[in-house]
């Protein structure tokens, strides 16, 4: 059966939930939370507005975030685990200790949609959204973006460390 073929995530859903392996399910849509969180969209454009009216230089950090954590087995939202006494996770690696930044927008961002759908929205879709809303407000290209991703568990500081240092060619 092809993931694609089927049209309405809720049945497709179904099937998966009943027949498929877990492997299958993770397919992603661009109507994920159409239902479960209509407001998902205005909320993370109308946090980016207002940490780009207070400082310009969030758009790109926020870019940055979203690309750090995808580098990292892929966009899991593992680049936003802090440190515990189980897991060592990537905020102190080297390409992102004191330079990775723009939590904050995304705790927000987080916070609201929390009152507004709660347990819903992954931190990861939200680091996908956001990104692509401060690109979009910087005059960059836009992009469609297909949701329904989860959140990891588990960081890796180790393959943090092999980010693209900026002196690559
Ligand atoms: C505004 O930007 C500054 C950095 O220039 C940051 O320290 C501060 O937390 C931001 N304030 C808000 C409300 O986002
Ligand atoms: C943002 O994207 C929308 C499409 O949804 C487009 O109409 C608008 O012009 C874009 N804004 C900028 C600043 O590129």
């Amino acid at each position: 059966m092809e993931c694609s073929s089927i049209k309405h995530p809720f049945i497709f859903l179904f099937f998966c939930l009943v027949f498929l392996s877990p492997l299958v399910c993770s397919q992603l849509y661009y109507n994920f939370y159409d239902t479960t969180c209509p407001s998902l969209t205005r909320i993370v454009r109308s946090n980016v507005l207002s940490a780009m009216a207070n400082e310009t230089r969030i758009a790109a950090s926020l870019l940055r975030l979203h690309f750090h954590d995808c580098f990292v087995n892929g966009c899991d939202g593992s680049v936003l685990l802090d440190d515990t006494s189980t897991l060592k996770g990537e905020k102190n690696a080297r390409p992102n200790q004191n330079s990775i930044r723009g939590f904050e927008v995304i705790d927000k961002i987080k916070s609201a949609l929390e009152v507004a759908c709660p347990s819903t929205v992954s931190c990861a879709d939200i680091l996908a959204l956001a990104a692509r809303e401060a690109v979009n407000f910087s005059r960059g290209p836009f992009w469609s973006v297909p949701l329904g991703r989860r959140d990891g568990t588990t960081a890796s500081e180790s393959e943090a460390n092999n980010l693209p240092s900026p002196f690559e060619s």
